[in-house]
């Protein structure tokens, strides 16, 4: 069984839903063969993401850049899988109150250095998610689990 993770990290209810959406997607019924693993961006390890056949990063921007459990993230696993994930799928989702675009740039300059393959372009969401939003996010779950999935 294929394996989708989702690293998150989510300090308010608004990034909670999102996170809600993106795991749902994950799951669509429809799309056979994925386990779905949710780890808050502060818990999650190397074995977590080498275990993994691809990703949904989720969080908010904090001070112009990715939150820093987002990065803590990033720095815990980025030497010990940088040899092993490359040309993984992953898709993203950040959140805000005006302005991701620091975060964005972070998030694409990590990823790049990774190699890992972007199945979506990132999702920025300032506010309230509304259903647009909600499902850009269904569909970074749904995406990535149907590139890892059985045909
Ligand atoms: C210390 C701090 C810095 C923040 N910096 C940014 C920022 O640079 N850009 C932005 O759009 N939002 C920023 N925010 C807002 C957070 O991204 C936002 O609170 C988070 O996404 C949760 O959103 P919510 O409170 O509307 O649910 C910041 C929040 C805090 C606490």
């Amino acid at each position: 069984m294929a394996r989708l993770l989702i690293v998150h990290h989510t300090p308010s209810p608004n990034l909670h839903a999102l996170l809600d959406a993106a795991r749902s997607g994950g799951n669509e019924p429809s799309i056979a063969g994925v386990e779905v693993v949710v780890r808050a961006a502060l818990t999650a390890s190397p074995v977590d993401v080498l275990e993994a056949d691809g990703y949904v990063i989720g969080g908010p921007a904090n001070l112009g850049y990715l939150a820093g459990a987002v990065k803590h993230f990033f720095d815990t696993v980025y030497y010990p899988c940088l040899e092993d994930t490359v040309g993984r799928p992953f898709a993203a989702y950040l959140h805000g109150n005006d302005d991701t675009a620091g975060a964005r740039r972070a998030l694409e300059v990590i990823t790049t250095g990774l190699r890992w393959r972007p199945m979506a372009e990132v999702v920025e969401v300032k506010g309230e998610p509304d259903g647009a939003a909600l499902e850009a996010c269904w569909n970074l779950g749904a995406t990535v689990a149907a590139t890892i999935g059985e045909p």
